[in-house]
């Protein structure tokens, strides 16, 4: 008989975990993030989780630590986790190892906006090393294809 992976889910649940200024989305430069808000966004990963057959905790922060705290929550009860760290995601290393404290939760990394396509101290962010993948350029349809691309590895 086949024995249990090293990490037991109990829920069917991925995280959505987004950073600083996200709740901001819809009024915050329309020009480079759209007009949808994040209330929008959420409704729209509550139908993609639907639809795959997996529970969305919709999530958002402007707090460091509780973004921590919530990657860490991820690691106990979630089987993915997608964040959108905003500006943490180019500054903090403690993001980046709250990433690699859960392992091997599968984690994407989405941003709305091409962060390439910006200002440079946007290019690199301290948490895509961490992450499997990085989706950015897609608005808001870049947190469904990150959905589809982790319920795709479950
Ligand atoms: C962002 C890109 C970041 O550079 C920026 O600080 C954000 C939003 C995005 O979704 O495009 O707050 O993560």
């Amino acid at each position: 008989m086949r024995s249990a992976g090293p990490r037991v889910h109990s829920l069917n649940t991925i995280f959505v975990v987004n950073g600083p200024n996200l709740n901001m989305l819809g009024k915050r430069e329309p020009g480079i993030y759209g007009g949808k808000t994040l209330e929008q966004i959420g409704e729209d990963c509550q139908a993609a989780g639907k639809r795959l057959g997996l529970g969305v905790e919709f999530r958002q922060s402007n707090h460091e630590g509780t973004l921590v705290d919530w990657i860490q929550e991820a690691g106990d009860k979630a089987r993915g986790l997608v964040i959108n760290p905003g500006a943490y995601g180019h500054t903090s290393i403690a993001l980046h190892d709250a990433i690699r404290s859960v392992a091997p939760l599968p984690v994407a990394e989405v941003h709305l906006s091409n962060i390439h396509a910006r200002e440079a101290f946007r290019h690199k962010t301290l948490t895509a090393p961490v992450v499997v993948g990085v989706i950015c350029g897609f608005g808001p349809f870049g947190y469904t294809l990150a959905l589809e691309a982790l319920a795709a590895r479950l």
